[in-house]
């Protein structure tokens, strides 16, 4: 198989290495990567939102599956546009895709098919007087959401009505988010512990990977700003098996079965985004593609022919796979970022330590070094190119969570970058009774 994946973060090195263990995989490309990716197969200088240009090189290329890591070239309508060419792609069409591109369209969706979700209301900006006189009635705090991809910052939770109006005020007038913020949704504040639920499906069959936990807020003991997520675990026991059977029941299914009764094609992955509380998940958010940090830590835990599993689901033949299977083990990431992140921050820091680390020895080890943002330079240094960095896996087999956190963090203590900041307590919220970090 002839394999191109899109995107350039950890999670598209992480669905690189995966693919690499397979014997079907002869050829991997990935566009456009970062110097780690570029470490094990061959980088593509494409724009994987320029659906033009990537259908262009998987026809010449004679590409025989096609792997979109990020939202971006879904809501583009590439995994439309490969269709056409039967390219086997998978991720999800784009009207499909919509349940993360518009908050709007997946709560509507939620609504028509009976899927548990926090109450909500939706408003375009001619609407702001209807708006105005609806959050003189919600419950604080209350959460405003831009109805558009905003890069994991369009959720604003607001503590009175005073907030909620100025934050109104900017995405409308002020238009902090641009285009994304033409409509609203304002929704009620659910509290409880998140997590996170991955289906891998085909649009008929699907099954789900280890639940994970991500780990958001900037800060030790989940405080500090919002990021794009600082470190992860799985599985993520706050998800027992009868909030699984839940999830499948209530969630997945209802939404699988919507897609295809509303004709929305979807071969890919479904990340479901949850809030649990009293025993019972409700949907915070749907992602249509593996989330970040999470895949760094569910990959390497699924069992099996990742590119047999991925080109399954790509062409409806999921089923004579399943149950899909992990290892009996537990795995934990921790990202490492540049100083300032999520706000400003420098680039073009070298990074030292990573020879210290080789493939065929990591995966004896049960450790993983995933790229999230590096390039060379000139001079041939692996260098910073981004905010989030680094993410350090470590597999440990039995269900000894906290040896393997202790083993990501002495993986990431040889590593080192200027202004390299990571959380200390990755994990620790899963350990009974856990000695602060
Ligand atoms: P989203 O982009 O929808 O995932 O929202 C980002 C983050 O905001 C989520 O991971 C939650 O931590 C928080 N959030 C979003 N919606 C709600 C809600 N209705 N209640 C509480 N927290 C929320
Ligand atoms: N881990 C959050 C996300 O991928 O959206």
């Amino acid at each position: 198989m002839r394999i191109l994946v899109l995107g350039s973060g950890a999670r598209e090195h992480a669905i690189v290495w995966k693919l690499r263990q397979s014997p079907l995989a002869s050829k991997i490309f990935c566009a456009p990567g970062n110097a780690g990716i570029g470490q094990t197969c061959e980088l593509v200088n494409i724009v994987p939102t320029d659906v033009k240009a990537v259908v262009g090189f998987a026809l010449k290329e004679r590409i025989d599956l096609v792997v979109v890591g990020p939202e971006g070239p879904l809501a583009a309508g590439v995994a439309d546009a490969l269709e056409e060419e039967r390219i086997p792609v998978f991720g999800p069409h784009r009207g499909a895709a919509l349940l993360e591109s518009s908050k709007a369209f997946a709560k509507e969706f939620m609504h028509r098919h009976g899927v548990p979700t926090a109450r909500y209301a939706v408003f375009t900006s001619p609407e702001q007087l209807e708006a105005r006189a609806f959050l003189r009635h919600v419950n604080y705090p209350a959460v405003i959401k831009a109805d558009g991809l905003a890069a994991g910052k369009g959720v604003i939770i607001v503590e009175t009505e005073a907030e909620a109006l100025d934050t109104m005020d900017d995405i409308f007038s002020r238009r902090i988010f641009g285009e994304a913020g033409a409509r609203i949704v304002i929704e009620e504040f659910m509290d409880g512990e998140e997590a996170s639920v991955f289906a891998m499906t085909d649009g008929v069959d699907y099954d789900v990977l280890a639940p994970a936990q991500d780990h958001k807020r900037l800060l030790d003991g989940d405080r500090g700003k919002n990021t794009g997520g600082m470190g992860a675990y799985a599985p993520a026991r706050i998800v027992s098996d009868k909030i699984m059977e839940q999830v499948r029941k209530e969630i997945i299914e209802p939404v699988l079965k919507g897609l295809r009764e509303e004709n929305r094609t979807y071969r890919g992955v479904l990340y479901c985004g949850l809030m649990i509380k009293n025993n019972r998940a409700r949907v915070v958010e749907f992602n249509v593609r593996f989330g970040d940090p999470e895949a760094e830590v569910v990959i390497p835990l699924l069992e099996g022919d990742f590119a047999d599993l991925l080109l399954r689901c790509a062409t409806g033949k999921l089923k004579e796979v399943m149950p899909l299977k992990n290892f009996d083990a537990c795995a934990v990431t921790i990202v490492m970022t540049s100083q300032g992140y999520p706000d400003s921050y420098e680039t073009g820091k070298i990074i030292e330590g990573l020879d210290t680390f080789d493939q065929k020895k990591e995966i004896e080890e049960g450790l993983a070094v995933f790229h999230a943002a590096t390039k060379l330079d000139e001079h041939g240094h692996i260098v910073t190119s981004g905010g989030r960095v680094l993410a350090v896996t470590a597999v440990g087999y039995g269900d000894e969570l906290k040896t393997t956190i202790t083993a990501a963090y002495n993986a990431v203590a040889q590593i080192g970058f200027d202004g390299a900041y990571y959380r200390s307590d990755i994990g620790n919220k899963a350990i009974p009774k856990a000695v602060p970090a």
